[in-house]
């Protein structure tokens, strides 16, 4: 709409403006009252020398256009009225000839790749991991509706000296049987255990670095055992993926860089940027601290299988784009590693971008995986489809395949719970909250959009033409959300903010509402049909920016 309008208003102006310009000065007035769009002449007044109204006066006769039905001025402003029905009449074809596709920009043959979720095997899955996951999933679905090709990579926590405490603690006190049968909470159960014993037994910890050691060397006992402890892991993870509806292509963790780490290691002493620190050996950076590379036994860290896996990346997929959606407490890890890359010469750490987000919170306080103490993600994510049962039971109890549903939207409303907030706010987990369908919620997203199948149905709606005959005053609003969709998804990707999208969803869904609330829809009239269509390309938009944000769409609920 405000490019449109730029159009013309450039053109006006002898094209001595861009359309982008122009648009930028475009606002939308506070009340629908002074218009739909409105265009400030006072940055035109300052280079022409001239009061502002009196261009605003002159410039407005060279307003018109099929969509503008009125301009007014007022002072400094030109006030323009679009022809509302012609407007709506386009959108809502756009809508209906791309249905699902709307918005969707064409194939651009390049890739992204984003890095998410990542867990650390033989430990819970825990709030971080399920923030990353969800930011991730969505990130990767708005990139692929930008044109780009995702790459998704699980950059799982699979190495590193915690696997030789591990590997000791198993042989003093596993029990495999009990491992088998719930492999994360016995494993973390020993290590735990590990770390008390440690504390009074200084041994145990050269035992570890020698286990690790014993690791990385390639050691045919204590590889075993860790690829034990890998298979098990994932198989948990792989549950909780399933429920949360998301995949990765590539589950490449940081063991997977083991052999390729002697490489990097020699291009930084070839390049000259490896110095020695207390044994160690380290990148010098400006203005950070330095970047550890080996320890003094050699072992590799975190930070050396992270330049290892950019690189890998960089060659393997030459992406346009590689994304880290990874809590903001390792922001100085990220800003070390692009830094390192750099210095390497390599020009791609400037397509680097590190995904920070905050904390989650339950009653004000970090949810996390104190010694022993753990909140378990399965657990909670069955408590909240029970909650969605509980709410289904009683608004629909005759609803078939209540189960699915329940599950639909219990897992909706704690994505849309993460979603709806700017990724870098500590979010609070509350189930009653997230569950409610008259919230600010998934739910309520998922039953306006049920409401309206049920009333497409009550209806017999069959879409036999993509014209519209007539635009009730009310669907006004509804209708201007419709149309800014597509520069809704290209800014939340432009800002890597699935918030952007998730506020948006219940703006539309809010505004509708609120048409459906003031009018009668079902009137066995030829009116009827032409507010079904408005419905129907809500429904639309609706699903597709759940399915963006990766929460499933039930027909009824
Ligand atoms: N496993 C890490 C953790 O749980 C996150 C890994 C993030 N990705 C990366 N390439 N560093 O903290």
């Amino acid at each position: 709409m405000k490019t449109k309008l730029a159009k013309i208003i450039s053109l006006a102006l002898g094209e001595n403006y861009s359309v982008t310009e122009i648009e930028s000065l475009i606002e939308t007035p506070k009340h629908a009252g002074l218009g739909d769009l409105a265009f400030p002449c006072f940055t035109l007044a300052k280079k022409y020398k001239q009061p502002p109204s009196l261009i605003a006066k002159e410039l407005a006769e060279k307003i018109h256009g099929d969509f503008i039905d009125e301009v007014r001025v007022e002072n400094a402003y030109i006030n323009v009225f679009f022809n509302q029905l012609q407007f709506a009449e386009e959108v809502i074809k756009n809508v209906f000839s791309q249905k699902e596709h709307y918005g969707e920009k064409p194939k651009n043959g390049q890739k992204v790749v984003l890095d998410f979720s990542s867990p650390n095997i033989a430990k819970p899955f825990s709030m971080g991991h399920l923030r990353s996951t969800v930011i991730g999933n969505a990130l990767a679905n708005i990139s692929e509706k930008q044109g780009y090709n995702a790459i998704r990579i699980n950059h799982l926590g699979d190495w590193g000296t915690q696997f030789g405490k591990l590997i000791v603690a198993y042989k003093l006190w596993g029990n495999k049987e009990a491992i088998e049968q719930n492999p994360i909470e016995e494993l973390l159960k020993i290590y735990v255990k590990f770390h008390e014993e440690a504390e009074h037994n200084a041994d145990l910890n050269e035992q570890a670095r020698q286990a690790f050691k014993d690791l990385e060397g390639g050691n045919i006992e204590a590889a075993s055992l860790w690829e034990w402890f890998l298979g098990a892991s994932l198989k948990e993870f792989e549950q909780i993926y399933k429920v949360l509806g998301v995949s990765f292509d590539s589950f490449n963790g940081e063991a997977f860089y083991n052999d390729k780490m002697q490489s990097v290691v020699g291009e930084l002493t070839a390049k000259g940027l490896l110095e020695e620190s207390e044994g160690a050996m380290v990148v010098k950076l400006d203005n950070m601290t330095p970047c550890l590379i080996t320890k003094k036994d050699g072992a590799t860290l975190y930070a050396t299988r992270d330049l290892a896996a950019a690189i890998y990346r960089h060659k393997e997929y030459s992406p346009a784009k590689l994304f880290y959606i990874v809590g903001n407490e390792q922001s100085l890890h990220f800003k070390q590693l692009f830094a390192v890359l750099k210095k390497m010469g390599y020009e791609f750490a400037e397509h680097c971008e590190h995904i920070p987000f905050g904390m989650m919170l339950k009653d004000g306080k970090k949810m996390s995986t104190r010694k022993g103490k753990v909140v378990l993600l399965a657990d909670v994510l069955t408590e909240t489809i029970e909650a969605a049962k509980k709410n289904i039971e009683e608004k629909n109890p005759n609803l078939e395949k209540k189960d699915e549903v329940a599950n639909d939207v219990g897992i909706g409303a704690v994505i849309f719970n993460d979603l709806k907030n700017d990724r870098m706010n500590d979010i609070e987990f509350s189930i009653e909250k997230m569950v409610n369908f008259e919230g600010e919620t998934g739910p309520y997203l998922q039953y306006t959009n049920a409401r309206i199948h049920t009333l497409l149905t009550k209806g017999n709606f069959a879409l036999q033409e993509d014209t519209l005959n007539n635009l009730d005053e009310e669907a006004w609003g509804t209708i201007k959300f419709m149309e800014s969709f597509p520069i809704v998804i290209e800014a939340a990707f432009t800002l890597a903010s699935p918030a952007i999208i998730a506020k948006y969803s219940l703006s539309l869904a809010r505004s509708f509402n609120k048409y459906y609330a003031n009018t009668k829809f079902l009137t066995n009239d030829p009116l009827q049909t032409e507010r079904l269509k408005i419905a129907y390309a809500v429904s639309i938009i609706l699903e597709e920016s759940l399915r963006l944000l990766g929460i499933k769409a039930p027909k009824e609920m």
